[in-house]
């Protein structure tokens, strides 16, 4: 099997470096292409290149980890964000549906508009409330018009070991300050790079035997929580796993989202219903304090 992996090093793109490793030829591309050479383009800035990478590749599998992902930022580069999250993901699944290759994209729990306290299901009606929601949606509805056999998982709060990320961010913050303050009012699951990349190479290594199962599936990590319950977990984990980091925070505040104004609007209930998932390939979710928890003890 021959994969085309866009976006290697992205969150979600490093892991799929490792993960999809056993399944069979990894060309890997970065924005930058392979390492130095640039003989195959992976910028999204330049889809004609794109498509000619696909065109010389002719992979079996393309999985597509490229997306603009500052949400507030897309709030004032719509155009670009529109190009990276749809346009670009549309052009993919008309070239994979040449093909007859499988492809592989992520979606997220902003096409909702959080309203409620269900987890949201795969054919609830979406309602993006930012830039970045509705270009990511727009990109679903693109790889599905398409038609061909296609695997798009929507998830939520994704973190990783490498690069930034919210945990990261509250322990060094816990260092500084006496006390934090942490919104309590938005609902979700935070979900490891490492365990989406691996339910990706399992749901291929399916798909190549069970195409009717393609289709759009929500994937988060087990439970549910607030980013003020993820703050203070992540505190109280870093002080056993390391008792003499020199932790000031006492206190994490809990406050509304009204109490951190951003330029992009985020759904309150980002809930997802993963049991579509999870029945179709077989497959389970940790919950989500185990992926944290294991991602402290590596970055600790
Ligand atoms: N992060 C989250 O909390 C979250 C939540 C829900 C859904 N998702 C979805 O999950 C998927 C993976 O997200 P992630 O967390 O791995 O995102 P990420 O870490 O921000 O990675 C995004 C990737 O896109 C690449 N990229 C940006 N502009 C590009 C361009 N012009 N051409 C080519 N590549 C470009 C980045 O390359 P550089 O490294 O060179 O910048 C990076 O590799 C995305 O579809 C995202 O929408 C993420």
């Amino acid at each position: 099997m021959k994969i085309l992996l866009l976006g290697k090093c992205g969150q979600v793109g490093w892991e799929l470096q490792r993960s999809l490793a056993p399944l069979g030829e990894v060309v890997a591309l970065g924005r930058h292409g392979i390492g130095d050479s640039a003989e195959l383009c992976g910028d999204f800035t330049h889809p004609e290149g794109v498509v000619d990478a696909v065109r010389t590749v002719r992979p079996d599998v393309i999985v597509n980890a490229v997306a603009h992902t500052a949400v507030d930022k897309a709030e004032s580069e719509p155009e670009l964000a529109h190009q990276l999250n749809a346009a670009v993901p549309g052009m993919l699944a008309e070239e994979a549906a040449r093909l007859k290759a499988l492809l592989v994209h992520y979606s997220t729990d902003y096409v909702f508009d959080g309203s409620g306290d269900t987890p949201w299901q795969e054919g609830d009606a979406t309602g993006p409330l930012s830039v970045y929601g509705r270009t990511k949606l727009e990109g679903e509805q693109r790889i599905r018009q398409a038609g061909d056999t296609h695997l798009i998982l929507r998830t939520s709060w994704v973190y990783a070991a490498r690069g930034g990320n919210f945990a990261k961010t509250m322990l060094r913050l816990a260092q500084e300050r006496d006390s934090l303050s942490v919104i309590d009012d938005q609902w979700g699951a935070p979900t490891g790079a490492d365990l989406l990349a691996d339910v990706t190479a399992h749901a291929i290594r399916h798909l190549r035997l069970h195409p009717k199962d393609g289709g759009l599936y929500h994937c988060v990590a087990g439970g549910e929580t607030t980013w003020n319950a993820y703050a203070r977990f992540v505190i109280e984990q870093a002080r056993q796993i390391r008792p003499e980091l020199a932790i000031k925070a006492s206190e994490v505040r809990a406050v509304p989202t009204s109490a951190f104004p951003t330029p992009a609007r985020r759904p309150h209930n980002s809930r997802l219903d993963t049991r579509k998932l999870q029945a179709t390939f077989g497959l389970h979710l940790p919950h989500w304090q185990q992926g944290v928890a294991r991602m402290l003890h590596e970055i600790l």
